[in-house]
C-alpha cells in the first residue's frame, strides 16, 4: 500500500489542474434562460448527461458567475450545445457583464428560454437540485424537452482552445 498519497490536495495548483484536466476534451454549451430584464446566458463546458430515468443532465456553475444566480431564481433553463463555427458565440457568453444577446438570433424553447440559432442540439430543463462542489455548484436539471439537428458538427474544447471535428 503506497504510503505517500502525494502532496496535500490544497497544494495542487489551479495551473496544474488546468494543464492536466485540459486533456479532457469536451463540447461547449451556453446555458440560457429568460430573466426579468430579458434573456440571460453563460458559456459552460462542464455539461453532462446524468440520468436517463428520470431524464437528468448536469453542469457546474462557478461561484463567480453573475448569470447563474439569475437563472437559479427563474428555475428553468435551456442548454444549447454549440456547433462548429460558434467560437465567437462561446467567447461572447463568457464575458461577465457584456450585452451577450446583442445581435444573436434565437427562438424560445417550450420553457421560454432562448434556443440560439444553428446549435447542434438543445435541452430544455427545470432546475431539479443543486449540490456544493468546491468553488462551483453542481447543478442538476430535469429534462422537459430536447431536440437535435442532423449533420451539425459540435464545437470542441481541448487544452484551452477550440477545435472542430471536421
Ligand atoms: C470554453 C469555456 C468553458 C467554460 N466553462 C464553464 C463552466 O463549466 N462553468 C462555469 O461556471 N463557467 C464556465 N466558463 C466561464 C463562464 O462562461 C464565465 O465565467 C461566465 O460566463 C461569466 O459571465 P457571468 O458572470 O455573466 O456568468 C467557461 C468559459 C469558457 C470560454
Amino acid at each position: 500500500m503506497p504510503t505517500n498519497r502525494g502532496t496535500d490536495p490544497a497544494e495542487i495548483a489551479a495551473e496544474k489542474m488546468r494543464f492536466v484536466l485540459g486533456r479532457f476534451c469536451s463540447g461547449v454549451v451556453v446555458v440560457t434562460s429568460m430573466g426579468a430584464d430579458g434573456p440571460v446566458g453563460f458559456t459552460c463546458q462542464s455539461f453532462a448527461s446524468l440520468s436517463l430515468d428520470p431524464p437528468l443532465v448536469s453542469f457546474f456553475a462557478s461561484h463567480g458567475s453573475k448569470t447563474w444566480p439569475r437563472i437559479r431564481s427563474v428555475g428553468w433553463f435551456c442548454v444549447n450545445i454549440l456547433a462548429s463555427g460558434h467560437e465567437e458565440i462561446s467567447g461572447r457568453f463568457a464575458v461577465s457583464g457584456a450585452d451577450k444577446f446583442a445581435g444573436v438570433a434565437w427562438r424560445p424553447a417550450p420553457s421560454g428560454a432562448p434556443v440560439l440559432d444553428d446549435v447542434c442540439a438543445w435541452v430544455d430543463c427545470t432546475l431539479e437540485a443543486e449540490y456544493p462542489g468546491g468553488d462551483h455548484d453542481i447543478v442538476v436539471g430535469r429534462v422537459r424537452s430536447l431536440d437535435a439537428s442532423d449533420d451539425v458538427l459540435p464545437l470542441v474544447f481541448y487544452r484551452g482552445g477550440y477545435r472542430s471535428l471536421r
